[in-house]
Formats: C-alpha cells, structure tokens, sequence
C-alpha cells in the first residue's frame, strides 16, 4: 500500500513537472521565414511560430549601413487595422523600387492573455541578429536577362530536392519554380515542411523567391485546404502573372485530374468551377501590360494539355485557346514523371516541356533568347531548347 501511495506521488509530480516544461516552453519561429510573391514593388514574407503571437518585418536598404544605425521601418501583419494573431505569419511590404537589395528581419511576439483592453505579451523573437539579415532583390520588368530553377513532381522526397537544389544554385538565379506535386498528399503542417518546405528554406526561400504552381497532389489530405495559408498568402488567388526582366510567366493552377465526382475525391473537390473561374481571370490576365509587353511568354502548369483524363482536357478545352490566341511562346509542365517535349500542333499552338520527377529545368532568358536546360540528378544536362526571337 505504502509503495502504491509513493509511485502515485512521483507519478502527480511528473505530471505537473511536465506540464510546467510545457507551460514554460518559448515563442520560436518553427518554419520560414520564406518569400512569396515577389514584384517589381512588393513582396510577402511568410514564418511560422509554435505559438499565437504579432508579427512584423523590420526593413532596411542594403546602402551599406549597420542595421543598428537607426530603427528600422515595421511592417506589421495586421488585418483592418488589428494586428493578427496566429501561427502563421504573412506581410506584405509594399512601395519597394525595382531592382533593388534590401536587409530585413522578422519577429513574433507571443500573445498570452487578453483582459479587456489590457494586452500581455511574452518576449519576442527574431529570423536573425542585426549582424545577420537577410537580403532580397526585387524584380524588374526593364532588366534585359533572367534566370530560374524549375523542379516538379518531388512527392516529398526532400532527399531528392535537396540534391536538385545543389546542381541547381538557386541563389544565383532570380526566381524558382515548383510545379506541382511537391506533396503525395497534405496532412499537417510538419508533413508539408518536412516534404520539401524546410529544404527549400535552407537553399534559397530566405532571399530568392519561390512560385508555386499547384499540382493534383497538394488538392489532397487533410490539410490540403489550408495550403493558401502557406503560399501565396496575401493574394487573391492561387493562379497569377509574375514578370521578371524579358519573360511573364502565367502561373496557372491546373487542379485535380479526375472527374470532380470521381469515388476517389469523396464530393469534396469542385474543379470544374475553379478552372472555369480561373479561365475568367486568365482572359483579363492576358490583356495586361505586364504581359503583353514581355518579349518571352511562358506558361506553367503542372497538368499538361491532353485529351486522356479530365482534368488534361479541362486545360486543353478551358485554357489553351486562351492562351494560342495570347501567342504564348511555351508551357513547363508536370505530372507525367518522364521527360516529354511536345511540338505545338493544330490544337496547342505552343511547345510544352514536360519535366520528369528526377530532373530539374534551368532556365534563362535575354530579350531575344529563352533558354531551357533538362539536367538530371547526375548533374548531367540531358536536354535543353532554344527560343529565339
Ligand atoms: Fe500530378
């Protein structure tokens, strides 16, 4: 009995030793920070805490001064003038100058009580010290070349990322791309950064921009209706026109690739309507300046155009005329898991290059040549086409 009571003892003060550590456990930046949606004046930088906390990003001119020199200009995450609280983290500093390196931190602070108008918060903390910023550059329609890394297709294979990413530097190029099916499928946050976010970080995300294309995978899991959270966070939609120096690229999302009632989606996608909606936006898109004045004109979709599945078909049928009729000069495409390169036809009127799941494409662009290199995970160039004007 003597001995029952003792271990029920040192088992009520594990717990509440427990408990304490997990009471007492910090505000740290779990994930990121990473770039999104960067533009000639704007970018949106995302991270995440492990707990409910006010963000902002502190901004500074890479002119060669100490960040310590003054206080530097916050940008907070704030919705209709309230400062949002939350895990995850995404502002949007705008009034940037094209072409231009600037330095920036991120910080949290951590909510923990609200009592009336009465607002407690714990420490906060920081991506880096003043000694460490972290730098990007904005884009630049005027800019007379460019560079990308495209990767497709991962299925978190983070090892295989990680590989792409070395052969690949993408801290020497302007943008990358990842074109869909990063993920089999979304189940939670973890999974998502583990998959491929967290080695994306480490390469590039910090000071190169990432577009993502949405494949029929990231549509999946649990999780899989929360990933607008993550990417492209402060726009309005998943699909847009990114234009750096001599190239627009129209980043389109190309959804799932079934029938929407197909058995396999248990009646909770509704695609058809998405990719109709989305065909709207891309009849104005294309209209636009940014567009219509860049001498290269690439489209980026994870599904290619063809006429077997549904959601192949939804492209060819919904997006393609939009886009003979823009003259766009070609499509980087997904999905297939092998290497394909497809002529323009009577129907699609621009080549497509169908990236497999074990290469990567770089390509580069001046204002009279677009250039794209397939290299495989040897580091060996195993294909490559040349646009010219
Ligand atoms: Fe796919």
């Amino acid at each position: 009995m003597k001995t029952k009571t003792f271990n029920l003892v040192v088992l009520i003060w594990l717990l509440g030793s427990l408990s304490a550590v997990a009471q007492k456990e910090s505000n740290q930046i779990l994930y990121g920070p990473y770039l999104q949606n960067m533009s000639p004046n704007e970018v949106s930088i995302v991270w995440v805490t492990n707990k409910t906390a006010v963000s902002w990003v502190e901004l500074a001119p890479d002119d060669g001064t100490h960040f310590y020199l003054q206080e530097r200009p916050k940008t907070f995450a704030a919705n209709n003038g309230i400062k949002t609280e939350g895990r995850i983290h995404a502002v949007k500093l705008k009034g940037l100058t094209p072409s231009t390196k600037y330095r920036y931190r991120v910080f949290s602070q951590e909510v923990l009580n609200h009592e009336g108008t009465r607002v407690t918060y714990s420490a906060r903390v920081a991506s880096t010290t003043a000694y460490e910023t972290l730098t990007f550059v904005t884009n630049d329609y005027s800019k007379n070349s460019m560079s990308f890394t495209m990767v497709n297709d991962i299925h978190a294979r983070s090892g295989v990322l990680n590989q792409m990413l070395q052969l690949a530097e993408p801290l020497k190029n302007d943008l990358v791309f990842f074109n869909g099916d990063m993920m089999s499928s979304i189940e939670n946050e973890e999974a998502l950064f583990n998959g491929f976010m967290n080695v994306a970080v480490k390469s590039f995300a910090q000071k190169v921009p990432m577009y993502y294309a949405r494949g029929n995978h990231e549509t999946r899991g649990a999780f899989a209706s929360r990933f607008q959270n993550y990417f492209s966070p402060l726009n309005p939609n998943l699909y847009y026109l990114i234009r750096q120096g001599p190239v627009c690229f129209v980043v389109l999302d190309s959804g799932e690739d079934k029938p929407d009632s197909d058995i396999e989606y248990s009646g909770i996608t509704d695609y058809d309507a998405f990719r109709t909606a989305e065909a709207e936006w891309l009849k104005e898109a294309l209209k636009s300046k940014e567009f219509l004045e860049a001498p290269f004109k690439v489209a980026i979709c994870h599904i290619p155009p063809r006429k077997d599945w549904h959601g192949e078909a939804e492209v060819l049928n919904k997006f393609v005329p939009l886009l003979n009729e823009a003259k766009i000069d070609i499509m980087l495409s997904g999905h297939l898991h092998k290497h394909v390169k497809e002529a323009s036809n009577s129907q699609v009127h621009f080549p497509i290059l169908i990236n497999s799941n074990n290469s990567f494409v770089k390509g580069s662009a001046t204002t009279n040549t677009l250039t794209l290199e397939v290299i495989a995970l040897d580091g060996k160039k195993t294909d490559s086409l040349t646009l010219s004007k």
